[in-house]
This record gives structure tokens, sequence and C-alpha cells, in this order.
């Protein structure tokens, strides 16, 4: 089987590609990634060494390029991880999350008819159906929860949704999406939330909240995602969405105190900047048809999820550095002086 990956230099499509090696070693993993800022070639160091996986440079969105690329590969499976994938950079300038996440989800799907692909799988998120209330934590997300977006990453990622799901109906193209809750674990780019507090914590900097911390999120080790995406790939069924979490609600706050309580640092570090326009209030899966049609079980849960991704940015202070030396500060500087 030859699986083509979008995005596999990213963090959770890089995750893909180690689970897949490991565990499918009879595939064949081609990774197509732009190395965008959040693509980072050196997180593939480790699979660059297998027979089993190369790597090419491109663009999703450039249709000549993929067209190209499908033909001359004639992947068997897609899987789209490649997305502009960050809300506030959304907020910053929409109009690349609307010609990635939507144009782009078109293009490889035209591709994938044209070459006949036996799936085309497409990475969402638990985003697509806006927030809940705060305090009704009866109410979660199911596959039937109308899709009601907050941010223009959101709503791109709706967009894509609707898009896959019509190429499945109008085209036969036989897809399947999952729509995930947030992700933490290795190779997780550093401005996001999780690294971020590690990243700061361990130089005794400040950790930004925005507004009072308490915004609710749901958080999935990201290998169990990749055992999820695996099973539907096997195992799931054409024109069907799968919701993907782990029942692992923390608000903002008591995520950053876990972390630092994990790294031995003082509360003190914390500081509160205001809030996000248009911040979602709260995320919370139901992940009971992927649990029961499939059989799928999450491995970790939130606090030992924890313990292994501080140990693994201990041990991996050279990838995260680098990134840290790069532009990142800059994007630092704009997101969060004078909040
Ligand atoms: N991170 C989460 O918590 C989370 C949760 C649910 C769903 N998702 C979805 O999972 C997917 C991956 O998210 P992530 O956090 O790994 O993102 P990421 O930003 O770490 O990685 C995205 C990757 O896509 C590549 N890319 C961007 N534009 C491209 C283009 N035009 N052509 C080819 N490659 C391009 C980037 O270089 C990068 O390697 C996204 O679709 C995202 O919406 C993420």
């Amino acid at each position: 089987m030859k699986i083509l990956v979008t995005g596999g230099a990213g963090f959770i499509g890089s995750n893909f590609v180690y689970y897949m090696l490991e565990n499918h070693p009879e595939d064949e993993i081609l990774c197509l990634d732009l190395l965008t800022y959040a693509g980072n070639l050196q997180t593939l160091d480790g699979a660059m060494k297998n027979p089993h996986f190369r790597f090419v440079k491109g663009d999703i969105a450039d249709r000549a390029f993929v067209f190209d690329l499908f033909r001359k590969e004639k992947p068997d499976m897609v899987v789209n991880f490649a997305a502009e994938s960050h809300v506030d950079r959304s907020i910053e300038n929409p109009g690349i999350f609307l010609q990635t996440n939507i144009l782009g989800t078109g293009v490889l799907m035209d591709a994938s008819r044209e070459v006949g692909v036996q799936r085309y799988h497409q990475i969402s998120t638990d985003e697509v159906y806006g927030d809940l209330p705060l305090d009704r934590p009866d109410l979660m997300f199911t596959e039937e929860t109308p899709l009601h977006t907050s941010s223009p990453y959101s709503s791109s990622k709706a967009g894509a949704d609707l898009l896959a799901l019509a190429y499945h109906r109008t085209f036969g193209l036989p897809v399947t999406i999952t729509r995930c809750s947030n992700n933490y674990g290795p190779y997780h780019f550093p401005e996001k939330l999780i690294p971020l507090i590690i990243t700061r914590a361990l130089d005794d900097q400040t950790i930004p909240v925005y507004g009072t911390g308490a915004n609710v999120r749901d958080w999935l080790y990201v290998g169990d995602h990749c055992s999820a995406i695996d099973l539907v790939l096997r195992k799931g069924k054409v024109g069907e969405v799968y919701n993907v979490g782990g029942h692992n609600e923390r608000s903002n706050l008591d995520v950053v105190k876990t972390v630092l309580r994990e790294l031995g640092k003082p509360e003190s570090l914390i500081t509160y900047v205001t809030d996000r326009k248009g911040h979602d209030r709260r995320y919370a899966i139901d992940p009971t048809k992927i649990e029961t049609e499939l059989g799928w079980q999450p491995t970790y849960r939130f606090d030992e999820g924890i313990k292994v991704t501080v140990a693994w940015y201990l041990e991996h202070k050279d990838w995260w550095q680098t990134i840290l030396a790069g532009d990142y500060q800059d994007y630092y500087e704009k997101m969060y002086q004078n909040r």
C-alpha cells in the first residue's frame, strides 16, 4: 500500500509518519509538505533513513504540481494533514487559511479522483462544531452536532469537510473524515500552549494565559490520534465522519498548572493577557461512534501523557531550541507584547 501523507513535517503528520513506519512496515509512505513556518524537516530525520519513506516538498494548492505527483506516484491512499493550523494566525491573516485549507483540499481530492485512490482521508478538528457553554458539562460534540464555527481557521476546516463530503456524494470519492480534539505530544511547535509552557518555564520565563484561563479544551495524546486515523483507514466506512477524543477536559489554567508541577516550576510564572478575539469557551468530544463501531480506545490519560511529553521535551532540547532561534521569536513578540 502506498500512502501519501500531506503535512507530514508538521506536528501530527510527523507523529503519524513514525506511527505508520513502526506499525505497518510493509506500507510505503510518501510525505508531501510545503515546509511553511510550521513544517520542520529535522522532525523527519528519523524517517529519512527508512527505505519505505520518501519526502517531497510542494504545495497542496498547486494544481499542476499535485496532478504531476499523483500521476507519477499513483498513491493508494491520501491522508491530508496539510493545513494552516493556528487560530491566532488565522485572525492575523485569514487568506492563506482559505487557500491551503479549502482550495488545497479541493486540489488533492481532484487528483485523488483522477488516479482513483482507495481512500481519501481528511484530518479535521472538533473546532468545526464551535464551542459549548462552560456551565453545561453534560453537553458534548457528536458527529450530528451542527457545524458552527468561530474563527477563520475553524471555518476553513469546516469548508474542507463539507467539500470532502460533497465529493463523496457527488463523485463517489471514497472519503472519510476524523474530527479530533486538541492534541499534545512530541514535535509540537513551540507556539502552541503545552510546548510553549514547557519551553518558557524551563527558562523561567513568564507563561501567558489568555483571559482568566477558564476556557476548557479536551486533550488527546497525539499517538492516540494516530491510532484512531489508522483504524479509520483500515476499518472505517466511506462517507462517514468519526469524532476522536479521550474525555480529558481541562481548563487552560489547569493545563498550565499541571505542566508547571511536572517541571517543578512555580505558579508565579503565570501572567494573564488580554483574551483572544471570539475565544471559544469549551470543547468536548463524544467519541462513542469510533469506540463502539471500530473498537478504538485511547492509551493515555492526560496526566500520564503530560509526563511522557515533558520528558520528550527535556530529552530533545536541540529540536525546539533550533526552532526558537528562528523567526518564532518575532512571532512571539507580535502576538503577546503589549497585551
Ligand atoms: N494540533 C491539534 O491539536 C489538532 C487537533 C485536531 C485537528 N488538527 C488538524 O490536524 C492537521 C495537522 O495539524 P498540526 O497541528 O500537525 O499542524 P502543523 O501546523 O504542525 O502542521 C501543518 C503542516 O502542513 C504543512 N503545510 C502547510 N501548508 C501547506 C501547503 N499549502 N502544502 C503542503 N503542506 C503545507 C506545514 O509545512 C506543516 O508541516 C491540521 O489539518 C489540523 O487542522 C490539529
